[in-house]
């Protein structure tokens, strides 16, 4: 099925009564007739639930649903985008490992790889991803992972995710893309060769600014039997191609606590319903709104992937579908100008999300990104008079005359 349909009717949980829509199961545990059943769904030997830390029907349709939409073997649902990452790199990498990381991703998951890794003497190296030649050149034989974005937010700089797959083949080193920005609609990374695919929900998938969730898939591309994982490749005699995301599950998520709520499972099920729609007129009206804002006489600079003028035009047509997304940025010349602006729309909301239907925007530089001192921002593409503008899906004409008169 083409994505529009699969994000309809994907795989649902079963209920008895006919219902169009996947229940919510708001339970804790299962309970078993007797003491040898639960025993053998804790051995693994037969299939079963057995806490929602672990796994939940609900979770698990969202699952099958996002691991369909990317064309992948398998996912397992998260609380949040930083639980899905968290959990990924902390299964994968061990003291002494490196991760090789593009610059410009999104600032938490900087803070990860830079305030919280180096405790436990995993090392991260920033490389910009846009020149594979100098990105691939920092692999060494310690690194054990490599960490992109999509669309980098805020940067916007698309890596050639084709190009860094088959050098992270080379070295046999599992490349996790996080496609936050783009969704299934723009690309699948896992058939441009990307290992595990990231997804932070609260974003396009929600699409409405109503809860909080994650998503870690597995493409089926990483042969986890080649020996660099050892403890998965035992795994994988019993969960065959699936042995990371049983691993995964049976440890580190399983342990770490990370695992949604029911319901907001079943929100962001109802969420992807709309996505394919949704994102056909996030990335319309971006583009509409960053050709307006590139004609105007007040506005310093635009960066949008999908202006012909980008140095991340080409890729958008080779890798995302012809659609650049629904972020851009923009300066008007000072922090001062850029935070009177964002002061002055009426419209849009100044709120530190993206994907929502409303438009947002965003002064990031004394935000998201105000632990960071200047110079640290400016390597990581952030300007003090950078906006950045989720474009939602209202009329263009009300966002335009919204940013028309905001700069005037
Ligand atoms: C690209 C990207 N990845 C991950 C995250 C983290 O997701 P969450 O806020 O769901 O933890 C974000 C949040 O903004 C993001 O933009």
């Amino acid at each position: 099925m083409k994505p529009e349909t699969l994000a309809i009717h994907g795989t649902t949980a079963g209920n008895g009564f006919g219902a169009t829509v996947t229940p919510i199961y708001q339970t804790v545990s299962y309970a078993f007739d007797t003491a040898a059943e639960l025993a053998d769904v804790f051995a693994g030997k037969t299939p079963g639930y057995i806490y929602t830390r672990i796994a939940n029907p609900t979770s698990l349709a969202l699952e099958k649903r996002l691991a369909d939409l990317e064309n992948s073997i398998g996912c397992i649902a998260t609380s949040s985008g930083m639980a899905a990452i968290s959990s990924t790199v902390l299964s994968l990498t061990r003291s002494g490992d490196k991760i090789l990381a593009a610059t410009g991703i999104f600032g938490g998951t900087v803070s990860l790889f830079e305030n919280i890794l180096p405790r436990f003497s995993i090392e991260t190296v920033f490389a910009n991803a846009a020149n594979t030649e100098t990105f691939i050149s920092n692999i060494d034989d310690r690194t054990k992972l490599i960490f992109l974005e999509t669309i980098p937010n805020p940067s916007l700089e698309i890596p050639d995710i084709k190009a860094i797959a088959r050098a992270a083949k080379k070295f046999n080193i599992p490349l996790i893309v996080d496609n936050t920005s783009a969704t299934p609609i723009l690309v699948k990374p896992g058939d441009l060769g990307a290992d595990i695919v990231i997804h932070s929900t609260s974003k396009y998938i929600n699409g409405h600014g109503t809860a909080i969730g994650g998503a870690i898939i597995d493409t089926g591309n990483y042969n986890w039997r080649n020996g660099v994982f050892t403890d998965i490749k035992n795994t994988s005699k019993k969960a065959g191609p699936l042995a990371f995301l049983s691993h995964l599950r049976n440890l580190v998520y399983r342990d770490l606590g990370g695992c949604p709520a029911p319901m907001n499972s079943f929100i962001m099920l109802q969420g992807l319903e709309t996505l394919p729609i949704r994102m056909k007129t996030h990335c319309a009206n971006a583009l509409k709104l960053a050709n307006y804002l590139n004609d105007h006489t007040k506005v310093s600079w635009v960066n949008y992937p999908g202006l012909p003028a980008s140095d991340s035009n080409q890729r958008v047509a080779d890798q995302l579908n012809s659609m650049a997304g629904g972020l851009l940025t923009f300066g008007l010349g000072s922090k001062e100008l850029s935070e009177k602006f964002i002061d002055s729309v009426k419209l849009a909301k100044n709120a530190a999300n993206l994907g929502d239907a409303k438009t947002l925007v965003l002064h990031p530089a004394s935000t998201i990104f105000h632990e960071f001192d200047e110079q640290k921002r400016i390597e990581m593409s952030v300007t003090d008079d950078m906006i950045r503008v989720s474009v939602g899906i209202e009329h263009f004409e009300d966002i335009k005359n919204d940013f028309q008169q905001a700069i005037d």
